[in-house]
């Protein structure tokens, strides 16, 4: 979800403003994905590196997250959409990891599924899978598929499409494993106008790709 901040500025307003903004394009989006028939969407929203921001933005993006969290309650079971949190959950504040937790369990088992992806960075889930791992005390052989197990929530499948506004092209630090054969999609757009026009573009340049997964199709 990036672009909040140049959003921000370029309507000349503080960037909380941005996320602010931000926040609302998620609440569209999941409902749209929803709608197409898509099952799960992760959406990147605090990553290890962005503790590094002022303590203004990192204290008024956690109010956002508690605040999403408190608002979306109703409608979330309403609607059977479970919400997950992956990433270094123990980064966050007590009252936060309580929250999140609550409504982990409140949204379980519905037909939709929201993963937030908080302190996240995809080395940093490969390092604590292997801790996890070893201290699991697991035998026999390591492979990939033992490992991934070990991931923050290896019940959700690989994302077959990851998309990344604000027209930079890098991945970031972002679901390194699981986007081993993810297609990507770049846009210029900020996030804050990231609407369903914009992901109509991105589902139609995904269908258009011929997805080998390493193989050949005939
Ligand atoms: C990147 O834009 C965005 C973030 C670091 C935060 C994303 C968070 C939200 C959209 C808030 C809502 C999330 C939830 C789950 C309620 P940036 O600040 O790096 O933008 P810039 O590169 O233009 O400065």
């Amino acid at each position: 979800m990036d672009g909040n901040g140049r959003w921000a500025e370029k309507h000349r307003k503080v960037r909380l403003s941005g996320h602010r903004a931000g926040a609302e394009t998620l609440d569209n989006v999941m409902h749209y994905c929803r709608e197409v028939g898509i099952k799960y969407l992760t959406v990147y929203a605090f990553s290890t590196e962005n503790w590094k921001r002022s303590k203004e933005e990192v204290s008024g993006l956690m109010k956002l997250l508690s605040s999403f969290i408190k608002s979306k309650e109703k409608i979330l079971i309403k609607e059977r959409i479970s919400f997950r949190v992956i990433g270094r959950r123990t980064d966050l504040s007590l009252k936060l990891q309580r929250e999140i937790a609550a409504l982990e369990k409140k949204t379980a088992g519905g037909d939709f599924t929201l993963v937030v992806a908080l302190s996240y960075g995809g080395r940093a889930e490969i390092v604590d899978a292997a801790k996890a791992w070893a201290l699991s005390g697991e035998k026999g052989e390591l492979t990939e598929e033992t490992f991934s197990k070990f991931l923050y929530a290896p019940d959700i499948p690989d994302p077959d499409l990851i998309i990344r506004t604000s027209g930079e092209c890098r991945t970031s630090n972002f679901l390194m494993w699981e986007s081993a054969y993810s297609e990507w999609y770049f846009t210029d757009v900020y996030w804050p106008d990231f609407d369903r026009a914009e992901f109509d573009k991105a589902l139609e340049s995904y269908s258009r790709r011929e997805r080998r997964m390493g193989g050949r199709l005939k």
